[in-house]
């Protein structure tokens, strides 16, 4: 576990939350890795809304799920993940945010705090009992310390009685190190 790169450690983790029929949101498409990964385990009766403000975002990540024959099951949505709340009406049971750049593409084009910040407001808002958000944050690129300390001020006062909210990161790189945060919401019944 502990050699796999952030994002496959991510997915390793939310995998078991992700049932048949689950409903499911890629805040920041980008190359589609994560709208594949929501796609191929929610099944044919799930649904995955994938937001991007890039057109290059939306055709690769419609190329991949093509080539998945996956295209149905998702929703793709060329517009910001701060508008959620206007495309996704259901109570959402998983949301995954890759923060940042797309790899390999325009590399000015990034997440910025005050729309990353409502996004993540918006899905905590509408997470599903034991329902899951990961979000993965930079450090390394301009304006990431400020995106990621943002979200860490709101993410640390979300209620515990309600939420688990767990952090994962490096404490021995010095350069930049990323880190994940999961925010569960727990079940009024058994947690
Ligand atoms: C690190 S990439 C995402 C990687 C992706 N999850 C994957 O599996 O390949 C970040 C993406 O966020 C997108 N982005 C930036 N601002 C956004 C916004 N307000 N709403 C939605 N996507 C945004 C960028 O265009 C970029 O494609």
């Amino acid at each position: 576990m502990l050699k796999q790169s952030i994002t496959v450690l991510v997915k390793d983790i939310i995998k078991d939350y992700i049932n048949e029929g689950s409903v499911c949101v890629d805040l920041t498409a980008g190359n589609g890795n994560d709208t594949l990964f929501m796609a191929e385990r929610s099944g044919d009766l799930g649904r995955v809304y994938a937001f991007d403000i890039q057109k290059q975002a939306i055709n690769n990540t419609k190329k991949l799920l093509d080539k998945h024959k996956l295209e149905n099951r998702v929703t793709l949505i060329f517009d910001g993940h701060e508008k959620l709340d206007k495309y996704v009406e259901e109570n959402i049971d998983i949301a995954m945010a890759n923060f940042g750049y797309l790899p390999s593409g325009n590399k000015e084009i990034i997440t910025k705090s005050r729309t990353s910040l409502s996004a993540v407001k918006s899905t905590v808002s509408k997470l599903s009992e034991r329902g899951v958000l990961s979000l993965v944050l930079y450090t390394g690129h301009m304006g990431s310390q400020e995106e990621r300390d943002t979200i860490m001020d709101y993410i640390s006062k979300i209620d515990e009685k309600k939420f688990t909210v767990m952090n994962i990161t490096y404490p021995n790189r010095t350069a930049s190190p990323p880190e994940i945060v999961f925010v569960y919401k727990k079940s009024c019944n058994r947690g």
